[in-house]
């Protein structure tokens, strides 16, 4: 009897120390330790034993059932340590690795130079308003100057939307004569106003029938030409570098009088000329001027009283020159590869 168990003890062990997981320890659980398993069947005989004999092989059978049960929780808690590791393991995570890139998205370099001029502006006190794009014939020309039929309307043709009296605004202008109507010519102003303005115009490198302006208005006591110099001055050296010197040249609006186109010196060759600045050692980067009588008059200023200056940036243009980018179209074909570039070199 007792080699019988100690045969079976031995083809257990075995058994289970060949078991390769999990489901082969339980049934081999199963197969021995369940009621219909050899153990079982030993203990069924019993019986039939003495009272002596009876002790010794409850002893023996105990200690049998004991070391199976034994192998089987050790190898059991063994497959599932190694099962936890694994899955430890798979889901770990390396801090190391390189994460995957998350898209932040950056602002147009347009906006962020428009943005610039904002910040410029605003502190020298100055208001950031908003115009509508579709205009008035009345605003775009009539009360800057232009009545209908005045040869100058041509340099400025534009997307007509119902007959001839409402249109794309061919310039951000038109904002000055709604911002002092609204002030009804009592206060003073001080605004820019950035924004679309739209122009008949074929597109090129240089050319877009959609571009921004950076309008300017001040209507105050005593403003005078060397006012408008003295900002115009301030504002390039903030944007464009402190060495920035300005140059005003005679110029004709019908909305200023005396009106100027405005140059800076090309920060690039400091005014000894290169390919930026087409060998002339200056870029033109907008008009300004005086705001002419009849435009105050018009809009509820009193010009004996009030005096003003007005001007428009071409944003694109500023933004080409500062960025080194040579065609216009590059700020509306919307490909993410050039926003991302002017990031790096943001970054530089
Ligand atoms: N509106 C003019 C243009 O588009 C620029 C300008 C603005 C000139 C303000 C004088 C004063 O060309």
């Amino acid at each position: 009897m007792k080699e019988k168990v100690e045969k079976l003890k031995k083809e257990i062990l075995e058994k289970v120390e060949k078991a390769e997981n999990l489901k082969i320890l339980n049934d081999l659980r199963v197969e021995y330790l369940g009621k219909k398993g050899p153990i079982s069947e030993l203990t069924s005989h019993m019986k039939e034993l003495s009272p002596e004999e009876k002790k010794d092989f409850g002893m023996l059978l105990n200690s049998l059932k004991q070391s199976v049960t034994e192998a089987l929780d050790t190898k059991k808690e063994k497959f599932e340590e190694e099962e936890l590791n694994k899955k430890l393991a798979s889901e770990s995570i390396d801090v190391t690795l390189p994460s995957t890139p998350i898209p932040t998205g950056s602002p147009n370099i347009l906006e962020h130079v428009i943005e610039e001029f904002e910040t410029v502006f605003m502190s020298m006190g100055y208001d950031v308003v908003d115009g509508p794009e579709l205009e008035e014939d009345k605003y775009n020309f009539e009360l800057l100057g232009l009545p209908k039929g005045h040869p100058a309307r041509d340099a400025q043709d534009t997307f007509y939307v119902k007959d001839d009296e409402l249109l794309l605004r061919s310039h951000t202008s038109p904002v000055q004569a709604r911002v002092m109507l609204a002030k009804g010519g009592i206060e003073p102003v001080r605004v820019i106003c950035p924004g679309k303005a739209y122009r008949r115009d074929d597109d090129d490198a240089t050319h877009s029938h959609q571009f921004t302006q950076i309008e300017g208005l001040i209507v105050d006591k005593d403003i005078k030409l060397s006012d408008l110099k003295g900002t115009v001055t301030v504002i390039c050296k903030k944007l464009f570098g402190k060495d920035t010197i300005t140059r005003f040249r005679p110029s004709y609006y019908q909305f200023t009088e005396p009106s100027v186109e405005m140059d800076i010196s090309c920060f690039n060759c400091k005014g000894k000329g290169c390919n930026i600045c087409k060998n002339t050692g200056w870029i033109t980067i907008g008009g300004a001027g005086v705001v002419h009588y009849d435009v105050l008059r018009g809009c509820g200023y009193d010009p004996e009283k009030w005096s003003g200056f007005a001007f428009g940036f071409g944003a694109e243009r500023c933004a080409m020159l500062k960025y080194g980018i040579n065609d216009i179209r590059t700020f509306y074909n919307t490909d993410l590869r050039e926003t991302k570039n002017f990031d790096r070199r943001e970054e530089d």
